[in-house]
């Protein structure tokens, strides 16, 4: 039986594939897309989306988010990094792994008339059997629980793309989702949602795509599999000249790995059910704090920690073989 999902995303290369696998596959049924700022302003990341929506001919609602993190952007005194990971082309131009609009034509689709907190607040306003898949800064949920705290109850689980326990890419020990928003990732760790899974950089690291993979993206040849391999050489590329991973030619391609998640739970191999925090001050503004004491009795979140990159991308094969 296909689970019900709705996708949050800041779309995004990496976004862009998990709407494609979301939208594809038959084991996924998709509810409704949420778009939020992250990757590139709010505008960019609902366009983009549309743009992805329309190349896998998906008529799913799309709602727009929000414009702002909840607290972040009102406190000009916090540490801002700006160690965006550019890597340059043949002729030394600086490319980065998000464009601020992907290459696909621009779309004409309209986006909802209401905004994606109250979406998500009226529709979990009774109990559900649908999964929610964040994988981008957790702003909008964050609001939907301030204008209805019950909700939580309502969603069958969360999967959310995020954080770090060792691993970190936009600190020394942050990860850019949680980053980008810490206040809304620490409400929504502590609103008692019923089943939380978190992807970190820890296991997205681990679940990587080469180019090897590609190939077989390209052998598949349809529109979806051909953009993924597009979306994944600009990511190796830059992977390869600024974040190298263990395997060469390799990037990890983090959201689309929840999706997998829900299509096939044994996608990850290690998980572990722990207490998660969000720090919001100082040098350590955005880190998840994961307490790994054996005696707490507050454990919150179930924390992926490696993954089988092979059936990943098998899944995503799978997927991208049905796009027309
Ligand atoms: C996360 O940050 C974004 O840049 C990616 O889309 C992914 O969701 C990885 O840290
Ligand atoms: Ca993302």
């Amino acid at each position: 039986m296909s689970r019900k999902v709705i996708l949050d995303v800041d779309t995004g290369s990496d976004d862009a594939v998990a709407i494609m696998l979301a939208a594809l596959h038959p084991e996924i049924d998709l509810v409704a897309v949420c778009s939020v700022k992250g990757n590139q302003p709010l505008a960019n990341t609902t366009e983009n989306t549309k743009r992805v929506l329309d190349l896998v001919k998906s008529d799913v609602p799309l709602y727009k988010g929000c414009k702002f993190p909840v607290v972040r952007d009102v406190c000009p005194w916090r540490i801002e990094f700006d160690n965006r990971a550019t890597a340059v082309d043949e002729n030394g131009k600086p490319f980065y792994i998000h464009q601020d609009f992907n290459s696909l034509p621009e779309s004409t689709r309209k986006e909802e008339a209401k905004p994606a907190s109250v979406f998500y607040a009226e529709y979990f306003a009774e109990p559900k059997d649908t999964t929610i898949v964040a994988v981008g800064p957790l702003t909008n949920l964050a609001t939907a629980i301030l204008i209805n705290p019950d909700m939580v109850e309502n969603v069958e689980e969360l999967v959310i793309m995020g954080g770090g326990d060792i691993d970190a890419n936009s600190s020394s020990c942050s990860e850019f989702n949680i980053f980008a928003d810490p206040e809304a990732a620490q409400l929504v760790f502590q609103a008692g949602f019923k089943r939380i899974v978190l992807c970190p950089l820890d296991v997205t690291h681990k679940a990587m795509v080469t180019k090897d993979d590609c190939k077989r993206f390209v052998e598949i040849g349809t529109p979806a599999a051909l953009f993924a391999d597009k979306m994944c050489q600009t990511r190796i590329e830059v992977h390869t000249q600024c974040q190298p991973l263990t395997l060469p030619d390799a990037c990890a391609l983090h959201d689309p790995l929840c999706i997998a998640y829900l299509i096939d739970p044994s996608v990850i191999t290690k998980m572990e059910y722990l207490h998660v925090d969000v720090s919001l001050s100082g040098m350590t503004d955005g880190a998840t704090i994961v307490d790994h004491r054996y005696f707490q009795n507050n454990r919150n979140v179930h924390i992926c920690y490696d993954g089988d990159r092979k059936k990943f991308v098998d899944i995503m094969c799978d997927a991208f073989k049905l796009s027309k």
